[in-house]
């Protein structure tokens, strides 16, 4: 039997159904509600109750502090798995085998070159451009070569179209990169691991064979195992939504980068960084930078703290947090500014006005100091990010057009002007 919830409006009752998700979540459905009641409808601002779409890819759960990719817990598989092998669990919900694994890395490898045309847009850009806003053009401009829209209802061109975006997406990423430093554009090598020729191509300088340091792959893998999906967030709602008006993958990926650039998004990596050097350079008084986060007349936040969902420790940023201190040891770094977020987070986490509202370190607290380490610049920080979500958006976009789900259109309640008459430009 059915759960109902009722609504009482005016006198009148109305019925919904609850849903259970599979880890007993519970949802009241109102696909309903404008119907029943004869054009009522909902608020929420910034979808802080909304579920809008069924999912089985991720479960995440704040207040316990699970994230869970297909069912796997983000602990295991960062320890454990591959990048690639999460992407295709991501994308197609299961681990591959062996045999799965070889073939998606090789159809990969088959598709990874880009139309050497793509390089006449890439210089065009300035060269102060943001790696953010280079890479969601870039994207979008992949459309251009490839042009045919995906036939969502074969699995083959379904599988084609993931593995020509998996393929080209790093080689755009180190081209953003290469661009920035002023290095010549490299193409991978199909001998090299997926995350392997990923740093080749970003790193290898035309004068030198390329060395694989091991320290720095397994850091690099990790960090993006840790972004590869976390449900209905901004950008991989922006991915649905752009998606659900069957536009093609790649212009849904590039509108999920754009939205993933925000500070108080995927962008907050580089805020982090920016924050902590800002600190150091003010003589490293976290406490002064405490009191300002908590001013509600300083527009100031303590970046890389709080979560929409998370009202727990992010368990990403634990993960992250000891990868930190390993990296840092292995490749014999030293660095202040790692000193520093730790006395952020110590204070903030002793804190009453973080304690009373639930304020914990999340993803992007401590990955800058990692990517920092491996010799990234920060304004690539959220690119990286880019790269680590690719197969969650993915999955998503694909999960959302087999599924045949609407197009997104959300209601509103207008607050505007009632009718009026036009007046004349003269007698305004
Ligand atoms: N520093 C100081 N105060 C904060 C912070 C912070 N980082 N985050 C939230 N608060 C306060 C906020 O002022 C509000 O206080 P009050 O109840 O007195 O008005 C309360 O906590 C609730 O905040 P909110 O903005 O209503 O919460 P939200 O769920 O809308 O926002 C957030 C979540 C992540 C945008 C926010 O916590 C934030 O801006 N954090 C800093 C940016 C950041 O680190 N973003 C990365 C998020 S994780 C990775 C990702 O999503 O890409």
């Amino acid at each position: 039997m059915t759960d109902k919830a009722t609504l009482e409006y005016n006198g009148q009752k109305y019925e919904f159904p609850v849903i259970k998700g599979s880890e007993d979540e519970l949802a009241i459905d109102i696909k309903t509600l404008r119907s029943a009641t004869g054009g009522i409808t909902t608020i929420d601002p910034g979808y802080k109750n909304t579920g809008s779409c069924s999912s089985a890819i991720t479960f995440l759960d704040g207040e316990k502090g699970i994230l869970r990719y297909r069912g796997y817990s983000i602990e295991e598989l960062a320890e454990k798995a591959d990048f690639l092998e999460v992407a295709y669990l991501l994308i197609f919900g299961e681990l591959p085998n062996k045999e799965q694994l070889v073939k998606f890395h090789a159809d990969i490898k088959e598709e990874s070159h880009v139309d050497e045309e793509m390089k006449k847009i890439l210089d065009s850009f300035p060269k102060s451009a943001h790696p953010m806003g280079v890479l969601s053009s870039l994207t979008s401009a992949l459309i251009a070569f490839n042009p045919s829209t995906v036939d969502v209802s074969s699995e083959k061109a379904m599988y084609h179209a993931i593995v020509r975006i998996l393929a080209k997406f790093p080689v755009l990423v180190a081209w953003t990169m290469r661009k920035k430093k002023g290095l010549p554009l490299d193409y991978g090598d199909d001998s090299l691991g997926y995350v392997e020729n990923i740093h080749k191509m970003m790193f290898k300088k035309p004068t030198q064979t390329y060395q694989k340091n091991e320290i720095v792959i397994e850091a690099l893998d990790k960090l993006l195992i840790l972004h590869a999906d976390h449900e209905q967030n901004c950008s991989t709602s922006t991915v649905r939504i752009v998606g659900s008006s069957h536009a093609g993958l790649f212009a849904s990926l590039s509108a999920g980068i754009s939205a993933l650039w925000g500070p108080l998004h995927g962008g907050a990596n580089q805020a982090v960084l920016e924050m902590l050097e800002a600190i150091e350079a003010d003589g490293g008084d976290t406490k002064k930078y405490m009191a300002k986060a908590k001013d509600k007349s300083d527009p100031f936040r303590l970046m890389g703290f709080g979560h929409r969902v998370y009202k727990n420790f992010d368990p990403r940023a634990k993960i992250i947090k000891v990868a930190a201190d390993e990296v840092l040891a292995d490749l014999g770094i030293e660095d202040p500014i790692l000193e520093i977020a730790k006395g952020l987070e110590k204070e903030a986490l002793e804190d009453q006005y973080f304690v009373d509202r639930k304020l914990y370190p999340n993803v992007d607290f401590y990955s800058g100091i990692i990517y920092r380490a491996l010799g990234i610049p920060t304004e690539m920080f959220t690119v990286m990010f880019a790269l680590g979500r690719l197969p969650g958006w993915i999955a998503q976009w694909r999960e959302m057009r087999l599924n045949n789900e609407p197009i997104g259109r959300p209601r509103q309640v207008y607050t505007g002007a009632n009718s009026r008459g036009f007046v004349e430009v003269d007698q305004r």
